[in-house]
């Protein structure tokens, strides 16, 4: 039995056994055998993203960016449990999951989906799956991941496990067992914010809004249009966020202040809805930012919100703090930490 975790972002699907890690953007794309045979072999340190399932062979990530014709990405929750979660989440474990053994899955979900799709995701991947994976050569093999057993849950938890438990599955940090802490998972499309009380889940104090990163590339993009005429979608711009400036047709556009100006509004904006939505909640003992767009906002978010503000590790990826702590979680409920250390296969 193996421990796996995986997130399946709007933005970023992540995925460890708890010794590596990887992620990719969440988009699917049609495979294009000739393209791939062209000018992707020689790629054999990366992760596959190359993959069939059943009878339809897609790409993952970068690949169905930069390769596909028929890309699917999508910011809207129904369409992506039904169409997206599967196809990535297999893709994302594959590289950790031994051929035919069990595994024991850890995932989430955003607070607001939690209740409504628990039971669907689990569906969606417990059992076997015959999965064709195109290794760097583009040659198949087969890999049956047989997923014994699903645990989803609300995906700030995550983060809060990983600062909770250590690798071992065991409390490290008591704090984070005995008090009430506030988390605000700031991702690509959703601000997830919950209440753990003492690790019980507050579904009052819950609640995910549009409050995503995405709507601060929004702003960018429709800078960009502005400027150049050209419509970028979201999810290429992450590059230009790093950067802080884009080449569109040969022109280099500077875009630092208008992302420091979304990313004030951004805060201002998740600031008044966490204020709103835990001003009954005084008792809070600490309030953690996390996810890919806390560590951006936090020095923002800090002095607007009420109570002690924490970050989350500052040696850690943002993207990677829930799945990180799925994982711990899955450690403590299943065992398994041996997996853990076991040398590479
Ligand atoms: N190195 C990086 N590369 C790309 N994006 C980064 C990086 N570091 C932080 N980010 C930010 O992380 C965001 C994605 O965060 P995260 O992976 O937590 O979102 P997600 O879980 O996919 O989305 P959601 O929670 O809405 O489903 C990006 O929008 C970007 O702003
Ligand atoms: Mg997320």
């Amino acid at each position: 039995m193996k421990v796996l975790a995986t997130d399946m972002g709007f933005g970023y699907t992540k995925a460890t056994d708890g010794r590596s890690h990887q992620l990719f953007k969440s988009i699917l794309g049609e495979a294009n055998p000739a393209q791939f045979g062209e000018s992707l072999v020689g790629n054999g340190s990366q992760p596959p993203r190359h993959f069939r399932l059943g009878d339809e062979a897609f790409f993952v990530g970068e690949w169905a960016e930069t390769q596909s014709r028929g890309r699917r990405f999508t910011l809207d929750p129904a369409q992506f449990m039904a169409k997206h979660a599967k196809h990535l989440a297999l893709a994302a474990i594959a590289p950790y999951a031994p051929d035919g053994d069990p595994i024991r899955l850890v995932t989430g979900l955003p607070v607001s989906f939690f209740k409504r799709y628990r039971e669907a995701v689990t569906a969606l991947l417990k059992g076997r799956h015959a999965l064709v994976v195109f290794g760097a050569d583009g040659r198949p093999v087969e890999q049956q991941l047989y997923i014994e057993q699903v645990r989803v849950i609300p995906q700030p938890f995550g983060s809060l496990f990983g600062l909770m438990l250590n690798n071992l599955g065991k409390p490290s940090s008591q704090r984070f067992v005995t008090e009430k802490i506030g988390i605000i998972d700031i991702g690509f499309r959703t601000a997830d914010f919950t209440i753990s009380d003492k690790t019980r889940y507050s579904e009052r104090g819950s609640l995910s809004t549009d409050s995503g990163m995405s709507s601060a590339y929004a702003r960018v993009a429709s800078h960009l249009q502005d400027q150049s005429g050209v419509s970028i979608e979201l999810f290429r711009l992450h590059e230009a966020f790093t950067h802080g400036s884009l080449r569109v047709k040969g022109t280099l556009y500077d875009l630092k202040p208008v992302i420091q100006q979304a990313f004030d509004q951004l805060a201002e904006r998740i600031a008044t809805e966490v204020n709103r939505l835990w001003s009954d909640d005084w008792d809070l003992e600490a309030i953690v930012i996390t996810g890919g767009g806390g560590k951006a906002l936090y020095p923002r978010l800090k002095p607007l919100i009420d109570g002690e503000v924490l970050a989350m590790p500052e040696h850690e990826d943002p993207r990677l703090a829930n799945v990180n702590g799925y994982w711990k979680y899955g450690v403590h409920l299943w065992g398994g930490a041996a997996s853990a250390t076991a040398p590479p296969a």
